[in-house]
C-alpha cells in the first residue's frame, strides 16, 4: 500500500488532497463525504474583514475617525444579509465540522489590512480550527500606493493574526508579487507556518450591450496550474515554510505535479464542484495505480524531484525558457509551412 501520509503546518495529513475553500463545506453532510472520499483537511469558506467590520462596533468608531477609505469602500460591497454566514454561525459551524470528522479543520479568514477584526482569529483558534488560512487579497488602485507598502500592510496583518492565535496560519498569497523568495521570507519571519499558491481572482467582465461590468466566476482549468508548479518548483529546498498549491488541480497528474514541484499537499475547489466530492477517491486511486505501477513505496519518494534545485538544466524555470519556447514555436511554424 502506498503511503501517502503528510505534513502540513505541523499537522498530521492523511494524504495530498485537501478541500479548499469553498461554499461546498457548508454542509456537515459534504464534510462527512469529504473525509469518506479521502480528503486529508477541510478548509471552511472565508470570514470576510469588511462582513467582520460591518458587524463590529469598531465600524462606528472608525467612521467618526473619519477612515473614509473603507466607508467608501463598503458603499460597494454587499449588504450585511448578502454574506452566507454571520461570524457567530461560521464559529458554531466550525465546531460542528471538528464534532463531525476526525481530518484536521482549518478556518479562513480574508482581509487586507490589519485591524480589530484581527481577533476573529482568536475566536476561530478557540472554537477549535486546527490551522488559520489567511486569504490576503489586495489591489492596487491607488497611484500613490508602492509595491513595498502594500508588502509591508500584508506583513503586519499576516504578523497581527500570528501574534493573536497559537495555531498555524497559512498565507493564501496571489500571484502579482515581484520577488515572490523574497516576501516568503518575509512571510516567515513574520510568524506564518505555510503559503497557499495562489489565490485565484474573479476579474470582472464587460457588457458592451448594457456598458456593464459584471461579476464573473468560472471555475478553473488544469493550465491554471502552471504557474503554481512553477512558483513551486523555485521555491523548494528555499524556505522553511509549508507550500500547498490551490488552483488548478484536477486530476491525479496535477497532484503528482504538484508534488513533484515541491508542494506539502494540493488542494481542489472547482473539481469538487464540477465533477462531485467523491472525485477525490477517483484521484487518489489514479495516483496509486500510477505509483505502483512504477514500484514506488510512497508518493514523497517523489517530492521536489522536479524542482529547480533538482534538474540538471534550470533554464526552463528561468528566462531560457522564454527564448527556448518561443524559438520552438516558430519552428514547428515553419516546419508545418513546408
Ligand atoms: C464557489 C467558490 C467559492 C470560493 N470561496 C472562497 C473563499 O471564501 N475563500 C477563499 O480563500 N477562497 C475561495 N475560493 C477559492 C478556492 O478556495 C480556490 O483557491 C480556487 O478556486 C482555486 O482552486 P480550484 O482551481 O481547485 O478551484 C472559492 C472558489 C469557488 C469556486
Amino acid at each position: 500500500m502506498i503511503d501517502f501520509s503528510t505534513q502540513y503546518l505541523g499537522l498530521k495529513l492523511g494524504g495530498p488532497i485537501v478541500v479548499s475553500s469553498t461554499p461546498l463545506s457548508e454542509s456537515l453532510d459534504n464534510i462527512r463525504r469529504m473525509e469518506d472520499s479521502g480528503a486529508a483537511a477541510i478548509v471552511l469558506t472565508s470570514l470576510f474583514e469588511e462582513q467582520l467590520m460591518l458587524e463590529s462596533q469598531a465600524l462606528d468608531e472608525d467612521l467618526a475617525r473619519g477612515t473614509d477609505s473603507f466607508a467608501e469602500a463598503l458603499h460597494f460591497l454587499p449588504e450585511m444579509r448578502d454574506y452566507r454566514m454571520t461570524h457567530e454561525v461560521y464559529l458554531e459551524h466550525l465546531r460542528r465540522a471538528k464534532e463531525a470528522v476526525n481530518i484536521p479543520i482549518l478556518a479562513s479568514l480574508n482581509g487586507a489590512t490589519p485591524g480589530g477584526w484581527v481577533r476573529f482569529a482568536k475566536e476561530m483558534e478557540d472554537a477549535g480550527a486546527d490551522a488559520i488560512e489567511l486569504n490576503t487579497y489586495a489591489l492596487a488602485t491607488n497611484s500613490s500606493q508602492t509595491s513595498a507598502e502594500l508588502e509591508v500592510q500584508l506583513l503586519e496583518l499576516v504578523q497581527s493574526v500570528c501574534r493573536a492565535v497559537k495555531v498555524p496560519v497559512a498565507v493564501k498569497l496571489s500571484q502579482s508579487f515581484t520577488s515572490l523568495p523574497h516576501l516568503v521570507a518575509r512571510l516567515e519571519v513574520a510568524g506564518a507556518r505555510g503559503v497557499v499558491l495562489f489565490n485565484r481572482f474573479y476579474q470582472p467582465d464587460f457588457d458592451i450591450e448594457t456598458l456593464e461590468v459584471r461579476p464573473t466566476l468560472h471555475f478553473s482549468t488544469p493550465s491554471e496550474l502552471l504557474p503554481r508548479l512553477h512558483w513551486a518548483a523555485i521555491l523548494y529546498g528555499h524556505t522553511n515554510l509549508d507550500v500547498a498549491i490551490t488552483g488548478g488541480v484536477h486530476s491525479a497528474d496535477d497532484v503528482l505535479k504538484c508534488i513533484m514541484a515541491g508542494a506539502s499537499m494540493t488542494m481542489m475547489a472547482s473539481a469538487l464542484h464540477i465533477h462531485g466530492i467523491e472525485h477525490i477517491g477517483r484521484v487518489l486511486s489514479d495516483m496509486r495505480y500510477w505509483l505502483e505501477k512504477r514500484e514506488y513505496a510512497s508518493l514523497w519518494e517523489t517530492r521536489g524531484c522536479l524542482s529547480r534545485r533538482s534538474v540538471p538544466d534550470v533554464s526552463p524555470f528561468d528566462r531560457g525558457n522564454y527564448i527556448k519556447t518561443l524559438s520552438s514555436y516558430s519552428l514547428r511554424q515553419t516546419v508545418a509551412a513546408f
